[in-house]
């Protein structure tokens, strides 16, 4: 990781030079006669000790869930398309783990990247209770029983067509078809010993056929994290490049949401709640903080906001480039999705943030 410049010396920056050390309602040093304000919001601004003491938001490691992409092979692979991310092996995520865990990490989430020989139309590889993540959950409870590990549920990483639902020959996502599949997948990984679920498919029903199909398996205690809100968005593109799990054809917007659309959020949070949902997402984050605080305003259920691949490939770059400070805006990026109301972030700084957040 580059180091971050501290100071204005970035090559493009606006912002003024850091101001001296100057006492409140300074720059009038000594005025003829002070403006008649009752109101000086300044005077709640003049240290960081009034300014620690009034403020609205914090963030602390425990709101964060880290995203970790896993891979059969031996090595730990870079992802190009994600400066900064890896294609863990199952030995190297234990690593990366015990790591963010040291740094205040108690929550992960698995994606898999699967080999094309094990991908076919209707992902069966998705259910197989030997498939690569129902072994790295059992390897990562035995390691870590206190880390929290939630997995993703949604066909994309096992099928050849690469889309969240089985695809019918006419070029259909078959919604029932797909929730029938789900299913299994949920189950396979609670077998596991998968503390959350996390369907990011959007096909209908699925929160509540999951919920149905747990509790009569007698996993009642495992969560259902319900990817509520999730738009069809350009900002997944790195994702897809990690797990070559882009769609061969078509793209996702007969499921994943309209960007244009904020109402139809809610109505897909009542139905979630309603199918017994435990924790609820809003997805991408950045762009969709109104969506968060609607949501957040609707809901007593907690609410997940994931800042996305994109949105993290758009820091990386820009501070790699010299342009912006990436320490500064990982933070204040992730404060923002807070502030609108998320009680937890997935994000892939989450080791980073927790570093600075410590400090
Ligand atoms: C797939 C899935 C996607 C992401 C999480 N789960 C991609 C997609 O829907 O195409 C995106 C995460 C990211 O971009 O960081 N079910």
């Amino acid at each position: 990781m580059s180091t971050p410049p501290e100071t204005n010396t970035l090559p493009h920056s606006t912002e003024s030079p850091s101001s001296p050390a100057l006492p409140a309602n300074s720059g009038d040093s000594k005025p003829q006669s002070p403006l008649s304000l009752t109101q000086r919001p300044r005077r709640n601004r003049a240290t960081e000790a009034v300014r620690s003491l009034i403020r609205e938001t914090s963030i602390n490691p425990s709101n964060l869930i880290y995203p970790l992409f896993v891979h059969a092979g031996s090595d730990d692979q870079p992802i190009d398309a994600m400066p900064g991310c890896k294609r863990w092996s199952p030995a190297g995520i234990l690593t990366e783990i015990a790591r963010a865990h040291t740094l205040g990490i108690n929550a992960i989430i698995l994606f898999p990247a699967i080999e094309d020989a094990l991908k076919n139309p209707t992902a069966d590889e998705a259910w197989n209770p030997e498939g690569l993540i129902p072994n790295i959950i059992q390897s990562i409870k035995y390691e870590f029983p206190q880390v929290l590990v939630i997995t993703d549920v949604a066909l994309d990483p096992y099928n050849s067509d690469g889309h969240d639902g089985v695809v019918d020959p006419d070029g259909t996502i078959l919604n029932d078809t797909t929730v029938a599949i789900l299913v299994k997948q949920a189950l396979a990984h609670a077998q596991a010993g998968a503390d959350i679920v996390a369907p990011s498919d959007m096909m209908d029903g699925r929160i509540g056929a999951i919920r149905a199909a747990l509790d009569a398996e007698n996993f009642t205690s495992t969560a259902i994290m319900s990817y509520t809100a999730k738009y069809a968005s350009a900002y997944y593109g790195p994702f897809r490049g990690a797990l070559d799990s882009a769609p061969k054809s078509g793209d996702k917007k007969t499921y994943q949401m309209d960007p244009a659309n904020a109402r139809e959020a809610i109505r897909e949070l009542q139905l979630d709640a309603s199918e017994g949902a435990d924790i609820i997402m809003v997805k991408p984050a950045g762009p969709y903080l109104d969506v968060i605080h609607r949501l957040r305003q609707q809901t007593t259920l907690p609410v997940a906001a994931y800042q996305v691949s994109g949105e993290y490939v758009m820091i990386k770059t820009a501070a790699a480039g010299g342009y912006l400070n990436e320490d500064k805006l990982i933070l204040e990026s992730l404060l923002g999705i807070r502030r609108a109301g998320a009680d937890m972030i997935l994000t892939y700084f989450a080791p980073r943030a927790a570093e600075l957040m410590q400090n």
